[in-house]
């Protein structure tokens, strides 16, 4: 009764006008299988760690609109298995003085059943120039649910002439404490990044500048990120403001890695080869890795970009995570990205191939949900194509055997990114699609491309009709992460009636 009570009030109020009715997130571009907000806008990943053998994966999240960031939040999300994924609270608010204009990137230390976590407090400077201030936050939780923000933050404060420094990574190594952080030096105009020590996690010393911009790598460097592999130390971040150059840096932003040498006693990094791209997609931004129990070094990037207009964002949600991807190094000093072992467990039907009369006779696969896995063996010495689509939303993949080239068109303006490959004997593709994504991995994880698209009806897959392949099997893959949810913030109250 006083629930039939309370709907005919809200009714009323609602057609009223008194409050407003939320926004259901729509389901087509809505990832099946990639961790993606509840609803609202996501970007970077952050604090990215193992609690309690279960994966934490926080990011940046505004829960008040999905077409833009403005104050962010730390989303919250875990997971047994990387792959399966549940939504919790948000984690933190900006609520302080110190990061009332966002809670921005950073990262989680676990010690003793206690989630440290290290992030940027940023303010927003109104009528000064620069605009907006960064300083270094720290809280704790032991439940992995609830966070307590430290009394005496920040722990290291802006400095004025430093307003870009930010996104903290912290590891430890012996009884030492280590962060890396993202800035931009030189008044703006180049990017570099910080190392810092600490015994305590409180108080933080400045040790190194591990590694700067010669004036071509860019004006500010964004989530750094610092870890041994291989033998060696990869540096990654996301640098801001590199040049295209050629099939090059063809993003608004980038990202990318420096392998090199590391000194814990002088702190100094030794860089051994050039910066090299993660990604030859249009969508990878602001990696974070975890080392997990089992020694794997897995990275997470946020799919998507700066300053592009998703079509998503109209349906109540914006951004969402690669896979989870775990990395290795070749013995030519290349991160090979391997999408983690769990992604076989959401296998779904094995799709059979039907020919298709609308495209003169080729095999052709439908995914239905937009969700599924191809793999595709070819000759290496052969052109190949593969498209993937749906009506006029096609993705095309096609390897040049005769330059050695893999070439992604995702058609429109800017829809082609290409970079050179040539397979060690048989070609290989290993792709996942996910109802706005596309993520190819070739040979072993040494290339990869992770492009956004946005198809409205099931997608088909299909070889062009010249090409030849020796083995191509299609699977769909299950949902494993709930969809989005009732974006209700006005009256949220009331949601759990009936
Ligand atoms: C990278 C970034 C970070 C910052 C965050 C703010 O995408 O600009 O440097 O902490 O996003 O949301």
């Amino acid at each position: 009764m006083a629930d039939t009570f309370l709907k005919l009030t809200v009714t009323l109020l609602l057609s009223f006008g008194i409050i407003t009715e939320g926004q259901d997130v729509k389901d087509r571009y809505y990832p099946r299988y990639h961790l993606a907000p509840p609803y609202g806008w996501m970007n970077d990943p952050n604090g990215f760690s193992v609690f309690n053998n279960e994966y934490h994966l926080f990011y940046q999240h505004n829960p008040n609109s999905s077409f833009t960031s403005t104050v962010v939040h730390w989303g919250h999300a875990k997971s047994p298995d990387l792959v399966h994924w549940e939504h919790l609270p948000i984690a933190l608010y900006p609520d302080q003085w110190y990061d009332a204009g966002g809670v921005f990137s950073g990262s989680t230390l676990v010690e003793n059943d206690t989630m440290h976590v290290f992030y940027t407090g940023n303010i927003n400077l109104e009528g000064q120039t620069p605009s907006t201030a960064n300083k270094q936050a720290y809280a704790t939780s032991t439940d992995g649910v609830t966070f307590t923000k430290y009394a005496g933050n920040p722990i290291i404060p802006a400095e004025d002439r430093q307003p870009n420094i930010r996104d903290p990574k912290v590891w430890k190594h012996g009884d030492t404490y280590y962060m890396v952080l993202g800035n931009s030096y030189n008044n703006d105009t180049l990017g570099r990044v910080l190392l810092y020590s600490s015994t305590d996690k409180i108080s933080w010393k400045e040790e190194s500048i591990l590694d700067q911009s010669n004036g071509t790598m860019g004006y500010m460097w964004e989530c750094p990120d610092f870890f041994e592999l291989g033998g060696k130390f990869v540096l990654l971040f996301s640098p801001q403001g590199v040049a295209a150059e050629g099939d090059k840096y063809q993003n608004l932003y980038q990202t990318g890695y420096i392998l090199g040498d590391f000194d814990y006693s002088t702190h100094k990094f030794t860089p051994t080869s050039e910066f090299k791209e993660l990604d030859h997609g249009h969508d990878v931004y602001a990696t974070q890795t975890v080392l997990d129990n089992d020694g794997r070094r897995i990275v997470v990037a946020w799919m998507d970009m700066w300053e592009r207009n998703y079509p998503e964002s109209n349906d109540g949600f914006t951004g969402l995570m690669t896979l989870p991807r775990e990395l290795t190094l070749s013995s030519d000093g290349i991160l090979i990205q391997k999408p983690v072992e769990g992604i076989s467990r959401a296998k779904g039907r094995t799709l059979f191939p039907f020919k298709s009369y609308r495209h003169r006779q080729s095999r052709m696969y439908i995914l239905r949900n937009k969700a599924g896995e191809i793999n595709v063996h070819a000759d290496g010495s052969e052109d190949l194509k593969l498209y993937i689509g749906s009506g006029p939303v096609q993705v095309s993949i096609s390897y040049d055997a005769d330059k050695g080239q893999v070439t992604l068109d995702r058609g429109g303006t800017d829809g082609i990114r290409r970079t050179e490959w040539k397979p060690d004997g048989q070609l290989k593709w290993r792709i996942f699609v996910d109802a706005s994504s596309i993520e190819l991995f070739c040979g072993e994880g040494e290339v990869t491309f992770t492009s956004r698209f946005f198809p409205e009806g099931p997608v088909e897959v299909r070889l062009a009709q010249q090409s030849r392949a020796e083995h191509v099997s299609v699977h769909e893959i299950q949902r494993t992460v709930p969809h989005g949810g009732y974006y209700n913030k006005h009256w949220c109250f009331l949601c759990h009636i009936g």
